[in-house]
């Protein structure tokens, strides 16, 4: 595979049933992957990291490209998705943070005040170098599996700016979008331009598709989401343009998948508690569907997830393209032979010969 050349590997890619399926075109199988695929479910990467902070991990790039890979050899998924995580960039911007194990994100100085928006500073390549690195190893060692880049959108970045780290309520997030607008749609402005370089630097080095996290999204309402998040996040999906397919997820969305559709996506990532179906009616049929097996229930017994993993994948065809995955990440505690399983389950029900060509 080390022989094939970049273009033979980057035709490979477009022509994957995952590609095609994000593009709405007809697939040997439905494609799967899952978010979080690489990490703590797997022994391999608790191994690789025993000694290496979660952000020193993000930029080495030897480092990344072994971690990204682990799933794709063990599972035999679609796709891969980079090793990174969404505070990279804000800390290449400036952004004085730590990723704090069992905790997630935690921000030195939160957000307060139109100097601490001034201090993100925009980025580009050279502030990145490990990202672009990484992706140029993994698309030559991937040989012909798509790479998926990825980045968070403005609402989940600012949530945790402003809040310090994670929130259950998202209180002081959603008190500074009410009680000072225009501080508000600065700072997503920015992260705005901080998301859109980070994902320029992984399409210019060779993804095969982007994914925008907006995973706290799901915490406000439609009228605001249009308000005072979608602009943003359109920026960002506008910018890249339609050369690699975009997803756009988020988690308790149920009410936002039109506009998040509206935003910009290819595909829209859908979790549990939506159908397919019903998330199709609502996002029209000029769009993918991702989704949307509950993490949880990969503890369940196996008859229990293999009558799930059908009647998703029957809900999906309803659908003009679906990309299998889960309605979340994939939970530390998981057992990875169940997802290779599901891997294996999703290809065979989905087995369209006749369309093989
Ligand atoms: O396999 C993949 O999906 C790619 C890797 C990836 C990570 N983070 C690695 C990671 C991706 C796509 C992310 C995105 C991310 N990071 C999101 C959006 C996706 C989502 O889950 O909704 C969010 C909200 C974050 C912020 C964040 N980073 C959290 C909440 C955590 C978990 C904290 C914990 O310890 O439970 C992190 C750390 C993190 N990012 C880990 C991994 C594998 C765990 C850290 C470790 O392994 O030591």
């Amino acid at each position: 595979m080390a022989a094939m050349s970049t273009d033979s590997t980057g035709a490979a890619a477009r022509n994957s049933p995952f590609v095609r399926a994000c593009r709405r075109e007809p697939v040997p199988h439905t494609p799967v992957w899952f978010m979080r695929q690489a990490g703590r479910s797997l022994p391999e990467y608790r191994e690789i990291r025993a000694n290496v902070a979660m952000l020193d991990s993000c930029r080495r790039p030897e480092l990344v490209t072994e971690i990204t890979l682990q799933p794709v050899r063990r599972h035999g998924v679609d796709a891969a998705i980079l090793f990174s995580d969404i505070v990279v960039p804000v800390a290449a911007a400036g952004v004085d943070l730590d990723i704090v194990p069992g905790t997630g994100p935690v921000v030195a100085e939160p957000v307060r005040t139109a100097a601490d928006v001034q201090r993100i500073r925009p980025i580009g390549r050279d502030d990145v170098p490990y990202v672009d690195e990484a992706v140029r190893l993994l698309v030559a060692e991937l040989g012909g599996t798509p790479l998926i880049g990825f980045a968070g959108a403005p609402f989940t970045l600012a949530s945790y700016l402003v809040e310090g780290g994670p929130s259950r309520t998202h209180a002081k997030t959603k008190a500074l979008m009410h009680g000072d607008p225009e501080l508000w749609h600065a700072l997503c402005g920015r992260l705005a331009d901080v998301t859109l370089e980070f994902l320029r630097v992984q399409v210019a080095a060779g993804v095969s598709a982007v994914q925008l996290f907006d995973s706290w999204a799901g915490a406000l309402s439609e009228a605001d989401y249009r308000r005072f998040v979608m602009p943003h996040s359109a920026k960002v999906l506008a910018g890249l343009g339609a050369d690699v397919p975009r997803i756009h997820f988020g988690v308790g969305t149920g009410e936002l998948l039109a506009a998040m559709g509206e935003a910009g996506a290819d595909v829209v990532g859908v979790d549990w508690r939506t159908p397919l179906d019903v998330a199709t009616r609502r996002i029209g049929p000029d769009k993918a569907v991702q989704g949307n097996l509950d993490p949880t229930l990969l503890f369940a017994p196996w008859p229990v997830i293999e009558a799930e993993v059908r009647r998703i994948l029957g809900e999906g065809r309803a659908a003009p393209g679906h990309v299998f995955n889960l309605g979340h990440g994939v939970l530390p505690e998981t057992d990875p032979d169940v997802l290779t399983r599901v891997v294996a389950l999703v290809h065979e029900v989905s087995a369209r010969p006749a369309e093989r060509g």
